[in-house]
């Protein structure tokens, strides 16, 4: 590991199996980071239990968000690949908890939407904690950049909120990280048209059977114009899909055809469903047998975790020393 690497860390909750919308606006710009940077990615399952209460899905999706990770070309030979509940994050959020206020913590968008539906009363404290955690996460390996989807921005502000006051209580101690965001793929949206998110169940989730996608493609929700009509690529959930994958020529193409008439919400469909298949059939055979094969992912868990302590462990310690416990 190359100590002038810049480093990059992300996490995603295992909540369910990744989308489209993960593997483009977090997934994979991360792993296009592992040629540049000393990368620190995790699955956050402690973050998973706001939401799912099952243990067996928590230990699936668990499982399905590394065997993604693994398929799309995870390589932790410049950083480590782990899992949340591995490491000591609880320990540093504990730490931090005093450098956030709860006139901070209210402002964060899952209290707000609580509050706003009357149910700021019975939002679990885990919930309601998530932005400490989340900056735990980031300060616990000294993160440069943090690539994420845009809806992420205000916990990488509550973050580095959390290091400066931290810093300006105990002097110099934890970096400031950065959010990368990737402006064209910032919002992927959903078959529904509203942004594509596990908790909607509006995902296309291309690491499923073929049978699978296909079905998902198929209800992309649409408007009611006929074959002839022309229609308005840019009002159209499937076009916004597929610029995605489309070169600038293939999507004016698809959009001289939308604009022309005699092409139908079907077609678009199809030549949809054709750029997923090609763009990720050959991770999909090997994220199926990551699946059918739990030890090899669990031994890459294990391989990740040792390979994150010694970072961990540095940050910890000298944040507990800055607070007075060393
Ligand atoms: P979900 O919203 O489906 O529950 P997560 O919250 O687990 O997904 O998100 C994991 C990562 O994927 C985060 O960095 C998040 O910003 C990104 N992400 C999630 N949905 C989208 C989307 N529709 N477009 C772009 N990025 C997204
Ligand atoms: N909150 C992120 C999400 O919903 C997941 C996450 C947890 C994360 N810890 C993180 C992302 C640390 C980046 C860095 O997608």
């Amino acid at each position: 590991m190359s100590a002038t690497r810049k480093i990059s860390l992300t996490g995603v909750q295992a909540t369910g199996t990744p989308h489209l919308g993960n593997i483009f606006g977090a997934i994979e710009p991360a792993l296009n980071l592992q040629k540049t940077h000393t990368t620190y990615y995790f699955v956050a399952d402690l973050h998973a239990l706001n939401a799912v209460r099952d243990p067996e899905q928590v230990r699936r999706n668990t499982r399905e968000v590394a065997a993604t990770f693994l398929a799309l070309g995870l390589d932790q030979s410049n950083g480590a690949f782990f899992r949340q509940s591995d490491l000591p994050h609880p320990e540093l959020m504990w730490l931090l908890s005093n450098s956030i206020s709860l006139g901070d913590l209210f402002r964060a968008h899952a209290f707000k939407a609580a509050k706003d539906k009357g149910e700021e009363g019975t939002l679990h404290f885990g919930t309601f904690a998530y932005p400490v955690l989340m900056a735990a996460d980031i300060l616990l390996y000294d993160a440069d950049v943090v690539p994420v989807g845009r809806d992420q921005a205000q916990h990488l502000e509550m973050t580095r909120a959390i290091a400066q006051r931290f810093n300006f209580h105990y002097g110099e101690t934890l970096k400031e990280p950065k959010e990368l965001i990737l402006t064209d793929v910032a919002v992927v949206p959903g078959i529904d048209g509203r942004k594509m998110s596990k908790s909607y169940g509006n995902g296309i989730e291309p690491l499923r059977s073929a049978k699978e996608v296909k079905k998902q493609v198929m209800a992309i929700v649409t408007d009611s114009k006929g074959l002839d009509d022309p229609k308005d690529p840019d009002a159209c959930n499937i076009f916004a899909l597929y610029k995605l994958f489309a070169s600038t020529e293939e999507q004016e193409k698809m959009r001289a055809q939308y604009r022309a008439g005699g092409y139908g919400y079907g077609h678009a469909k199809l030549a949809l469903l054709e750029k997923i298949e090609s763009r990720f059939a050959p991770a999909r055979a090997r994220y199926e047998a990551l699946l059918a094969n739990p030890a090899e992912v669990a031994r890459a868990f294990a391989e990740g975790a040792a390979r994150a302590r010694p970072a961990a462990n540095a940050v910890l310690a000298r944040t507990r020393k800055a607070c007075g416990l060393a």
